[in-house]
């Protein structure tokens, strides 16, 4: 028996097929937690709750201490690479995050090399919880994709187009370029070290991968993605590595052809017909409830992942949210939704 055995996530990662699915929930340690809320005002800022190893390793475990989940997703978030590159990154209270936008000459002045050495104290909460996760549970590590990353670096914060980092590429295209590939070779050394610390699987968040027409999507997003897949499977070959190309809508078949991710996560306005079209016959995928539903609970909530079930009954498939549980959501509805995907109510 490999050590992997128990590890129903990832054997559905590696393509095997479930009698029922696996379940983690995007965004899982958070807000809606008490106890996240508790340990969070005990912290000045959001980074130094990431980058403090005992506690972003509590912060990790504490969800599956209260539900039983199958696999914790590393405490931390997509802006430390650019905080780890150099660029300021403030998070205000109810404002999200805040960067000074990057121009030509800031991505000049961005240091990849030592990317690692900065998210050392993120490599230690891995292996921190690897020791308090039961062996039956997946860890899972992160980043963001280089596209998604560089909207933040380009825009200063989140906006619904992108504008400020679509026209950036388009009017400044080498310096674009120049960004791109500096947040590709930082992601790929930063994935391998958290295999390397103790994590299973890795998920590339492209949160931002709607409002692309075709030829920008190939080249920010899949020709990207692929380049840091095919990076790390250079140096852990096999290594298991989900996608979610958030609203990527008509062009997610591209995405799942272009980038050699082993599993794709799907939003929830992915509707479960297109994938049996639109994907491979087996190919495993994630997703895809609306956070609103669990938010709200009760019978709707119930159809709607039965629903999602049996729709992604013919291949691997992960249980999970279209998108982040937003904080409203009461702490008796996840418990409600891991009882009726684990068949129990
Ligand atoms: O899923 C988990 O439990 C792991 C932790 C995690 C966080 N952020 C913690 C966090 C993960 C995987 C992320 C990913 C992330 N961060 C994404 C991709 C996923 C997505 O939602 O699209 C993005 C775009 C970010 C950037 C980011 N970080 C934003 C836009 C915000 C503000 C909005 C918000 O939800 O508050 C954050 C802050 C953040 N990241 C919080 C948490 C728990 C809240 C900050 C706080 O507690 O003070």
């Amino acid at each position: 028996m490999s050590s992997n055995d128990g590890k129903l996530l990832l054997r559905t990662v590696r393509g095997e097929r479930q009698d029922r699915p696996p379940i983690w929930i995007m965004r899982q340690a958070g807000r809606y937690l008490p106890e996240y809320r508790e340990l969070r005002a005990s912290v000045s800022g959001f980074l130094e709750l990431c980058y403090t190893p005992s506690l972003a390793a509590e912060v990790t475990l504490q969800p599956l201490r209260r539900f039983d989940l199958d696999a914790a997703i590393l405490f931390s978030d997509i802006l430390v690479i650019p905080d780890a590159l150099g660029q300021k990154v403030g998070f205000e209270a109810g404002e999200g995050p805040l960067l000074t936008p990057l121009d030509e000459a800031a991505i000049a002045r961005l240091s990849p090399d030592v990317i690692v050495e900065r998210l050392a104290p993120v490599l230690e909460t891995i292996e921190r919880v690897r020791a308090g996760l039961a062996s039956d549970r997946t860890l899972i590590g992160f980043c963001g994709s280089p596209w998604t990353v560089a909207t933040y670096m380009l825009g200063g914060r989140g906006s619904s187009d992108q504008a400020a980092a679509r026209l950036f590429a388009l009017r400044h295209s080498e310096a674009f370029a120049a960004l791109i590939d500096i947040l590709i070779r930082a992601s790929t050394a930063y994935l391998v070290a958290q295999l390397k610390a103790g994590a299973d699987v890795v998920q590339l968040f492209e949160s931002w991968a709607q409002n692309l027409d075709e030829r920008a999507f190939d080249e920010y997003v899949v020709g990207s993605t692929r380049r840091i897949v095919e990076g790390i499977r250079a140096e852990i070959p096999g290594a298991p590595i989900i996608g979610f190309p958030r609203a990527a809508a008509a062009l997610l078949p591209r995405y799942v052809a272009g980038t050699g991710v082993d599993l794709v996560g799907l939003d929830q306005a992915v509707p479960l017909g297109f994938v049996k079209g639109a994907l491979p016959p087996n190919f495993p995928v994630q997703g895809n409830l609306d956070p609103l539903r669990l938010a709200v609970g009760g019978d709707q909530m119930a159809r709607r992942a039965e629903e999602i079930i049996a729709g992604f009954g013919d291949r691997p498939h992960v249980f999970n949210l279209g998108h982040g549980i937003i904080p409203e959501t009461p702490v008796e509805h996840v418990a409600a939704l891991i009882e009726i995907v684990k068949g129990r109510r």
